[in-house]
């Protein structure tokens, strides 16, 4: 069973449909990916998921029970957590005062661990190598450094499903990779992991199954080799073949 549905989710802006009848999956123990032009409605996808957008129709489901219209911290407590395309880091406070903090409300909020808040920061910092920085303010960090603590806040929540939006957004070569690792490490651990991202190699290369948005609708999905043969995607987002003559 998928740890998360979304099924025909609609979202409208005033006279537009940012998102039509959109429906997803995320499968645990996999990276599925989510893809599409700049406002195909990825972001709006991943407000509705996890409760801070409502949708005019459609569902969204936690290992098949039915959250929709329920506020996100219970979406927490069911094993839900984000992380945000524009950084949202705490600037004054250091690396490891952000995961304290995202502990402690995790804490507070309640569920899926019993494992010590002071114990998950520990571990996710050793995971993801947060150590040589970890007492530097979030407001000096390189961006690759920022984005690491952004994905340990969220993981000292001990996420079943986890959702990116754009983790790799300013990040060089080495960090990008460096970040991939990590998170094929996640998901071999039996983490479900939805990636918003605009590094299309990098989507191509760590996800077994990829959506792809364009104007509020689901166009295309498959496993990677397929996306990138596909026409329509092609032509929407993809852009011809390197070396095809286009
Ligand atoms: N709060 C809002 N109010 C009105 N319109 C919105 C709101 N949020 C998003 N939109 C519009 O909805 C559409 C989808 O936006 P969204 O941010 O979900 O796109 P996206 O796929 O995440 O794009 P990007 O790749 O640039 O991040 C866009 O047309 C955007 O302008
Ligand atoms: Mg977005």
């Amino acid at each position: 069973m998928p740890l998360l549905d979304a099924k025909e989710v609609s979202v409208r802006f005033g006279g537009h449909m940012a998102l039509l009848d959109v429906t997803m999956s995320v499968e645990p123990g996999r990276i599925t990916g989510l893809i599409g032009p700049n406002g195909a409605g990825k972001t709006t996808l991943f407000n509705v998921m996890t409760g801070l957008q409502d949708p005019v129709r459609g569902r969204v489901l936690m290992n098949g029970i039915d959250v929709t219209g329920s506020p996100p911290h219970e979406r927490s407590q069911r094993g839900m957590a984000r992380t945000f395309q524009r950084l949202e880091l705490f600037g004054s406070l250091t690396a490891y005062e952000n995961l304290q903090v995202a502990a402690e409300i995790k804490r507070m909020w309640g569920g899926g661990t019993s494992v010590p808040a002071d114990e998950r920061v520990e571990s996710a910092i050793e995971l993801i190598g947060m150590r040589p920085f970890v007492h530097k303010r979030a407001d000096v960090l390189t961006t690759g450094q920022a984005r690491l603590v952004e994905l340990g806040r969220a993981l000292v929540t001990r996420p079943k499903v986890l959702l990116l939006d754009e983790p790799a957004s300013g990040l060089d070569a080495d960090e990008t990779e460096y970040f991939g690792t990590i998170l094929k490490g996640l998901a071999k651990a039996g983490m479900g992991i939805l990636i918003v991202e605009h590094d299309v190699p990098l989507v191509m290369k760590l996800c077994s199954q990829i959506f792809v948005l364009d104007f509020g609708q689901m166009i295309a999905s498959g496993p990677p080799a397929a996306i990138q043969g596909n026409q329509r995607v092609i032509e929407a987002y993809l852009g011809a073949p390197a070396g095809s003559g286009a």
